[in-house]
Parts: C-alpha cells; sequence; structure tokens
C-alpha cells in the first residue's frame, strides 16, 4: 500500500545517508554499527568540554595579534609584555583543549571512524606547534626584543591557522553533528 507521506528528495537521501546508502554507493565505513554513535564522552551535563575550551586559545590568539600590533603602534613594553602572556595562555589552553578532543576522538567510535576527525587532529597539533613556537620565541628572546618582526608575523600566522581549524572543528560539529545528542534527550 503506498504511503499517503509526501517524500521529499532531501528527506530521502538523508535516509540513505544515514544508511551508508548514496544511490546505488554503500560507504562501508558508514554501514558500520557504530557510525552514528558520535556523543560526546569528555562533556558536563551534555556538554561537550572540548567546545567549551577551545574559545581560550581562539580569543587568546587574536589578543595575542592585537597586542602586537598596539606594541608596533605605541612602542608601550605594556602591550609586549601582555602579548607575552596572551600567546603562552593561547598555547596551554590549546593544549588543555587538544587533550579533551583527543581523549574524545579516541573514545567515541562515530568520532573515530570519520576521516573528518582525524583532518582536524592533524590541523591543530600544527596549530598548537605555532602557538608553543610564538610563546617559546618570546620566553627565549625577550618579550620586547621578539615582537618586530617575527613575533607579529607569528601572530598573524597563527591567527590565521586557528580560524582554519576552528572553522574545520566547527564543520565536524555543524556538518557530521559530531559530539552533539544521538538521542535528543540534554
Ligand atoms: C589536538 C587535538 C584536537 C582534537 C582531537 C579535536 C577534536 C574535536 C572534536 C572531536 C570535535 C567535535 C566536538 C566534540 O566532540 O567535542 C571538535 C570541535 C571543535 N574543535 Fe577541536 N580538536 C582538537 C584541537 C582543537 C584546537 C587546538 C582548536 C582551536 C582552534 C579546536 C577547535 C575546535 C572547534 C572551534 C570546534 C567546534 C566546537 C563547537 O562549535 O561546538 N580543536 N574538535
Amino acid at each position: 500500500m503506498a504511503s499517503d507521506r509526501p517524500t521529499f528528495p532531501q528527506t530521502a537521501r538523508r535516509e540513505e545517508s544515514r544508511a551508508g546508502h548514496d544511490g546505488d554507493l554503500v560507504d562501508p565505513i558508514a554501514t558500520q554499527p557504530h557510525f552514528h554513535r558520535t556523543e560526546s564522552r569528555i562533556a558536563v551535563a551534555g556538554h561537550p568540554i572540548h567546545a567549551m575550551l577551545v574559545t581560550f586559545p581562539i580569543a587568546l590568539t587574536m589578543c595575542t595579534l592585537g597586542a602586537d600590533g598596539f606594541y608596533w603602534w605605541t612602542g608601550d613594553a605594556f602591550w609586549a609584555r601582555a602579548a607575552l602572556w596572551a600567546s603562552g595562555m593561547a598555547f596551554l589552553f590549546g593544549v588543555a583543549a587538544g587533550l579533551a578532543g583527543t581523549v574524545e576522538l579516541l573514545l567515541v567510535p562515530g568520532i573515530r571512524a570519520r576521516a573528518a576527525s582525524w583532518t582536524h587532529f592533524v590541523l591543530a597539533v600544527m596549530l598548537l606547534s605555532v602557538l608553543g613556537a610564538n610563546w617559546g620565541y618570546r620566553l627565549t628572546t625577550g618579550y620586547e626584543h621578539a615582537v618586530l618582526p617575527w613575533g607579529v608575523l607569528l601572530s598573524a600566522f597563527a591567527a590565521g591557522f586557528t580560524g582554519v581549524t576552528g572553522w574545520h572543528g566547527g564543520k565536524l560539529v555543524f556538518d557530521y553533528q559530531l559530539g552533539t545528542s544521538t538521542t535528543g534527550r540534554g
């Protein structure tokens, strides 16, 4: 008996894709039993700790670039010292966020199964090495001396790289629904 429910092409495609099918093609990874188990395990009341922590390295990396810019503009040592602290905190919070993300990646089967999660991991580890270099260079060279030109250049590079990594992390959540509740309960 034909169903009287209207079938929208998008709905049919989404249902096929959830079953691991795309037309005649079958994605063997998507047919694995745990492919749709993507719910965060490193979370407080269902809210992923990684998503809460990443705001700190993102904001502090942008603050480092801003402080470098103000030092270049004003010559006031306060801004060079602010950039030293901001770059250090960006790195340390980035490592903390990365640890939470890595445990999530290893523990949650639906996250582990997707190539995009591993792309994000590789991008993030490269970003952490840039953040570490930015802080380490200031610590070893002297915070004022380090700003021009290499400190500000490193900060600009780190800001762009953070944008790419953060955008990609957003894709994991908004395109693949990684870390989100699969039951609809909070
Ligand atoms: C080092 C290893 C990292 C791993 C394995 C990792 C893994 C993940 C995973 C699995 C998600 C999906 C949400 C969740 O389950 O929590 C995610 C989201 C995200 N990640 Fe990472 N991540 C890492 C580092 C970073 C770093 C350093 C940044 C900073 C730019 C970052 C930025 C983001 C953002 C912005 C999101 C989206 C959060 C949201 O909108 O809710 N990640 N990451």
